[in-house]
């Protein structure tokens, strides 16, 4: 065979490493790690195998385990003691972020990351205070079957995420990470973070999040399903791509210093369409339900679990994310 091209001449052992085009390192994972107020003791969460809500006495020992392993970079979610309509645990001095950044901040070297949202802290779960027809106890009642036609007061909610994000700054916070798609989140926390002293303090945002049914696990994990309703009246319609550049472009008007696409694997269109038309640094949140996927086929014995991990990561890097937020980061790192 007189063959010109031979492709699988780079493909031997000894080369494919340098022609490789995508490398995975620790540096580029972010570990979520959860605090609970609730609890004095770890406990286990069970649809995300090797994953706990740790009390806030064991933040710092939690954040070390991951720093062990190599990440460098944790993003922190908090179960308050309490919670109330407007979600005000969430910016109190005292709440369960604010204490746990007070310890890993001065005890450990992570790079910090708080999620700056409201769904964990409202009694209802909404990503922020309702719509004034809604604040009764009859669409609370309704359940799941009531069908708002709007759900969260977004201009109330901003005022709350300003609230949020000078406390976790204050607290330590080395970025805030605001997830709850209110429209103009991102300018009202940087000028709220500038005006308080806090400028150098970087926005990561959620830019492009979907309502997305992957993020059952999570809901579990962190307590903070929607108790009527759903999220589609500010997370976007898994249907739209063009407007996830609109989100992005709004955010990069508003100054955001890194842009998350969420979920993941489902949306590497999106993560490679972000990649290629600005310049910021991408991140992609790796969720709770692809994690959890994943690891329900291992436990059948369907997938090796250590190998479709390692390929899900890389895949989401080579779509163009520069950093990856994900449940398995300690135990990629750990390989790597
Ligand atoms: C909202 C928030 C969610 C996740 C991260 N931040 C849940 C939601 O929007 O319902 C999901 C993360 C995951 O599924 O791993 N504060």
């Amino acid at each position: 065979m007189d063959l010109t091209h031979r492709p699988r001449r780079l493909r031997q052992d000894r080369v494919r490493g340098l022609v490789s085009e995508t490398s995975l390192e620790p540096s580029d994972l972010i570990a979520p790690v959860f605090v609970d107020a609730t609890t004095d003791e770890r406990r286990p969460i069970e649809s995300m195998p090797g994953h706990e809500r740790v009390p806030i006495a064991e933040s710092v020992a939690r954040v070390e385990e991951v720093l062990e392993t190599g990440v460098e970079a944790v993003m922190l979610f908090g179960i308050p003691e309490s919670k109330d309509p407007e979600g005000t645990r969430a910016w109190a001095e005292d709440g369960v972020v604010q204490e746990a950044l007070g310890r890993i901040t001065s005890e450990t070297d992570a790079y910090v990351i708080t999620d700056a949202c409201l769904c964990e802290y409202t009694d209802h779960g909404h990503c922020g205070p309702l719509e004034e027809e809604l604040r009764s106890e009859d669409a609370v009642e309704a359940g799941p079957a009531c069908e708002p036609t709007m759900t969260v007061d977004n201009d109330a909610t901003l005022a709350a995420l300003e609230k949020i994000a000078v406390s976790h700054a204050r607290a330590g916070a080395d970025m805030v990470a605001p997830s709850g798609m209110m429209d103009g989140m991102v300018g009202a926390i940087r000028s709220a973070l500038d005006r308080e002293g806090f400028a150098n303090v970087p926005i990561m945002s959620y830019a492009a999040k979907y309502e997305s049914a992957f993020y059952g696990p999570f809901r579990d994990a962190a307590d903070g399903a929607p108790a009527f309703g759903n999220r589609r009246h500010y997370q976007m319609d898994p249907a739209n791509a063009r407007e996830a550049m609109r989100e992005v472009r709004l955010d990069a008007e508003q100054g955001a210093d890194v842009m998350m696409v969420k979920p993941a694997l489902p949306y590497l269109d999106i993560v490679s369409a972000v990649r290629r038309e600005f310049d910021h640094p991408v991140a992609a949140y790796n969720v709770s339900g692809e994690y959890a996927m994943l690891h329900a086929a291992a436990e059948k014995g369907w997938l090796d679990l250590e190998a479709v991990a390692t390929e899900s990561l890389l895949s989401i890097k080579r779509a163009g994310a520069d950093l990856i937020l994900t449940y398995f980061a300690e135990d990629v790192a750990k390989r790597l």
